[in-house]
């Protein structure tokens, strides 16, 4: 029997849409036993009612993927899902399926696959590289989907932050909200992103916390997401004054609060904004990770 945990991810840190994406203390855990012959899937924990469990299941997909490459197809498999890390949320459970699939298929093949290889698969799949990227190789990665299907990455060790995530009670797809970003974006902006991010990347490297706050602002995609998160404005003005700031994780609806200390008081702050919309929300408080 094989075992692995894979981290939930949170990506975007704010200005580095697409490019930024952090590893966090929160796992799902898979294990594969091979059996004589067909597939059985057992999901504990979230999506255990809503997730298919027959080859439509996106861990089984993706370590198709990887079966298909290395041409091994094994007689029969069960697949054993705890999932900690919500649906649809923004926190990167599509990417933990994709990389535990293909890392654990990887490993039935004899790794025949390497870590680049593995990436480029998984991005494949995921279309954008920034959440199974820290999926895979844990820490905050910065990386960027190349002409011919390649990803180009690098990998910061993770800073000593707290990170309070607060999870509205509702799912909203990465697809529908990608769907509400312009098709083109003023220059203006872009260059706002671009300084941010570097300024963002540069704050990390040097721990130089007060940096990475005042770098945590965005223009590419939180001001047209917002519309799909009551509140979210009322969020980071408010609760910017206690953390270093608020961002939305991924595509949302979750949204994090970095600080390096008053995180409960932050999470509490954070949910009692959202009631204030009308929507629930909980709140929990982890730590990035340099585990993939
Ligand atoms: N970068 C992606 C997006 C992350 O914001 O659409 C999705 O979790």
């Amino acid at each position: 029997m094989l075992k692995l945990k894979v981290p939930a991810t949170t990506a975007n840190l704010g200005p580095g849409f697409d490019t930024l994406g952090m590893a966090l203390e929160l796992y799902n855990t898979l294990e594969v036993t091979k059996i004589e012959e067909g597939l059985e899937i057992i999901i504990e924990g979230y999506g255990a009612d809503e997730l298919p469990i027959d080859e439509k299941n996106l861990v089984y997909q993706a370590m198709n993927k990887v079966f298909k490459k290395t041409c091994y197809y094994p007689s029969g498999l069960r697949l054993r899902l705890s999932n900690q890390v919500p649906l649809a949320r923004g926190l990167g459970s599509s990417a933990t399926a994709i990389v535990a699939g293909m890392v654990a298929a990887n490993k039935l093949t004899g790794e025949k696959l390497s870590t680049e290889e593995l990436l480029n698969l998984a991005t494949r799949l995921e279309g954008h590289p920034d959440n199974v990227a820290p999926a895979l190789l844990g820490g905050i990665v910065v990386s960027t989907l190349q002409d011919k299907g390649r990803v180009m990455y690098e990998k910061i060790a993770v800073p000593e932050l707290k990170v309070v995530v607060c999870i509205p009670d509702y799912q909203v797809s990465t697809t529908e909200a990608r769907e509400v970003l312009p098709k083109k974006v003023d220059f203006a902006d872009a260059i706002f992103n671009v300084s941010h991010t570097a300024l963002l990347i540069t704050g990390l490297l040097n721990q130089d916390y007060d940096l990475v706050g005042r770098a945590l602002e965005d223009r590419l995609h939180q001001p047209y997401r917002q519309k799909l998160l009551p509140g979210f404005n009322k969020l980071v003005n408010k609760v910017d004054k206690n953390a270093l700031g608020v961002v939305l994780s991924g595509s949302g609806p979750t949204v994090i609060a970095l600080t390096l200390d008053k995180e409960e008081q932050i999470g509490e702050e954070m949910v009692s904004i959202f009631t204030e919309e009308g929507i629930e929300a909980n709140y929990l408080v982890t730590s990035p990770t340099n585990q993939g």
